[in-house]
């Protein structure tokens, strides 16, 4: 991994208000980014993953705004950013993002073809000629063969996998930095999954990208991710290399998304789930917001929101757990047998 950062996230809040109500959906993450790296965001549905990366780009809710914190784009604080033509300057350009589901980002009465082209215009010199020229080249690209009739077709006469691929050349078209995943496989069979998380792999190369991935399956992070971060309760509580994160996990909260695995899971055996309710956001969260959850919690984890504590230069983890006066407590027998079964298969 190259050592520049791309994108630093500073002590980062974000909230939402909810009819009146004040929800903190981000509490004060901070996060760098390497150019060229692929991170891979996970934690269960809530914990702030799209919330973290929407604010990348301006694409926080109406109701949504950063209450405190930075984040550094290229040395510039975007976090600053208020206008639409500031943004206009990021999203697309800088930051691209392909989200889950491929139908909420295509046009259905438009060709894939003059949507491509568009967004091909919009961000280059190309006349029209040039930039049918150049839409084909990416409809190529990202898989799609005989790209020049595909040119002319709706998105309907598309399957859900194809659909996700233009979706992908739409969001290259103008060359990002940065390309945001945020499940976009999730709606795919697995098939169809792996082969788009092979084709994002190609694109990394050879476009030069910095990928954020997010996804609650942890057999994609394996595949594709170099990092990963893993989120609860709008934090990031553990983020460390994949193998790190995969073999040696410190925080309770991964040894339970770990533990509840399905593809890992042997066959006929109780699949593990995480005890307890997710956090309230509304309220203020005191300690350690997994700590209710965790039936290895101290005393000081319901008064003291616990630091970092490094586990190695690349592997930090927020739990009190990891204080030298706490009680050893081992990971959940079901992380050995996980990682004997993923040794298995990789
Ligand atoms: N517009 C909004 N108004 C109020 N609360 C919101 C809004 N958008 C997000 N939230 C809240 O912020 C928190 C984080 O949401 P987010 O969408 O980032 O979760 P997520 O980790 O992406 O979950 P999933 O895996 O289900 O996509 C949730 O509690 C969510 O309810
Ligand atoms: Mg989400």
């Amino acid at each position: 991994m190259k050592d520049d950062v791309i994108l630093s996230v500073k002590d980062l809040v974000i909230k939402f208000n909810l009819r009146g109500r004040i929800l903190t959906a981000i509490r004060e993450v901070s996060l760098d980014i390497f150019r060229g790296e692929s991170l891979a965001i996970v934690g269960e549905s809530g914990s702030g993953k799209s919330v973290l990366v929407k604010s990348f780009i301006g694409l926080l809710d109406e109701n949504g705004w950063i209450d405190s914190g930075k984040i550094i784009y290229k040395g510039t604080d975007i976090s600053q950013y208020k206008s639409e033509q500031d943004w206009l300057k990021i999203r697309g350009r800088e930051i691209a993002m392909v989200f889950q589901e491929p139908m909420t980002s295509l046009n259905p009465l438009k060709t894939i073809g003059s949507q491509i082209k568009e967004t091909v215009i919009l961000h280059s010199r190309l006349r029209s000629k040039a930039a049918k020229r150049k839409s084909i080249e990416l409809l190529e690209d990202v898989g799609i063969s005989q790209a020049e009739k595909r040119f002319t077709q709706y998105p309907h006469e598309f399957s859900g996998g194809m659909r996700q691929r233009v979706v992908i050349a739409i969001a290259i078209a103008c060359n990002p930095s940065i390309l945001i995943c945020d499940e976009p496989t999730t709606a795919l069979d697995v098939t169809i999954q792996a082969q788009i998380l092979d084709l994002l792999k190609y694109l990394k190369v050879k476009y030069n990208l910095t990928i954020i991935f997010i996804t609650h399956d942890l057999g994609v992070v394996a595949n594709i991710a170099d990092r990963v971060a893993v989120m609860y309760a709008g934090d990031i509580v553990e983020i460390g290399k994949s193998e790190e994160i995969f073999y040696n996990s410190q925080h309770p909260y991964t040894w339970a998304l770990l533990s509840s695995l399905p593809q890992f899971a042997e066959k006929g055996k109780f699949l593990y789930s995480i005890d307890g309710m997710p956090t309230n956001l509304f309220n203020d969260i005191e300690g350690d917001a997994f700590a209710p959850r965790n039936k290895n919690a101290l005393k000081i984890d319901y008064v003291i929101r616990p630091p970092y504590f490094s586990i190695s230069p690349t592997h930090k983890a927020r739990t009190w757990l990891l204080d030298k006066r706490a009680p050893k407590v081992h990971p959940p027998n079901s992380i050995k047998e996980l990682h004997k079964n993923w040794r298995g298969n990789h």
